[in-house]
């Protein structure tokens, strides 16, 4: 599902999540740009609220793939809390310069103005991989060691080679690293969200 503007986004968050996450890790999401901050520069997801978009995407195929394949999480909450977060890296990654007119590259139209994403320079963290969104998330809710595998591996073998026997160990150990990744490649190369 795709969301026009930003209150749809936070109301189907809600719907979805509100129960599962205390409310100040929810009011952080919100002051921090969850449902506004694009999912890439030029790839799936590169317009305003294209990362939510892309998660919440996930996070419901996660859920679809859990019932389908009666898939076992050590908690309930699981595919939708690793579906939703998996990216979470990316809260901070870009810059969405509104109104910028003459800046072509990767450029586009929001409700009939021009913007532009930009790499974020204030970065105090290595984007890329799971690592980053592991450390955001813990600083707001406990997470199970399997959620932490789930979203560090979620890229599955798009990491480098020399950890592809770390990616190989976590998938035997949890498998629905692998359900994880599926979900992740469902969305953003089947449903291009
Ligand atoms: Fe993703």
């Amino acid at each position: 599902m795709l969301f026009n503007v930003t209150e749809a986004r936070i109301k189907a968050f809600e719907e979805m999540m509100g129960k599962h996450l205390p409310a100040a890790f929810i009011d952080w999401l919100k002051e921090n740009g969850f449902f506004t901050a694009p999912a890439s520069r030029n790839h799936h997801g590169n317009y305003e609220g294209g990362l939510f978009d892309h998660s919440y995407a996930v996070a419901e195929q996660l859920k679809q793939l859990t019932k389908a394949n009666r898939l076992k999480w050590e908690h309930p909450r699981s595919p939708l809390v690793v579906g939703m977060f998996h990216d979470l890296c990316k809260i901070d990654t870009y810059t969405i310069a509104m109104d910028n007119p003459g800046v072509e590259m990767f450029g586009g139209e929001v409700k009939g103005r021009t913007y532009v994403i930009e790499y974020n320079d204030d970065d105090l963290l290595l984007d890329g991989h799971g690592d980053k969104s592991v450390m955001y998330l813990a600083q707001h809710m406990k997470l199970t060691p399997e959620e932490v595998m789930c979203i560090r591996w979620h890229m599955g073998a798009f990491d480098e080679k020399h950890n592809w026997k770390y990616y190989t160990a976590a998938v035997k150990k949890y498998p629905n690293v692998l359900w994880t990744h599926t979900a992740d490649m469902i969305a953003s190369q089947i449903m291009g969200v």
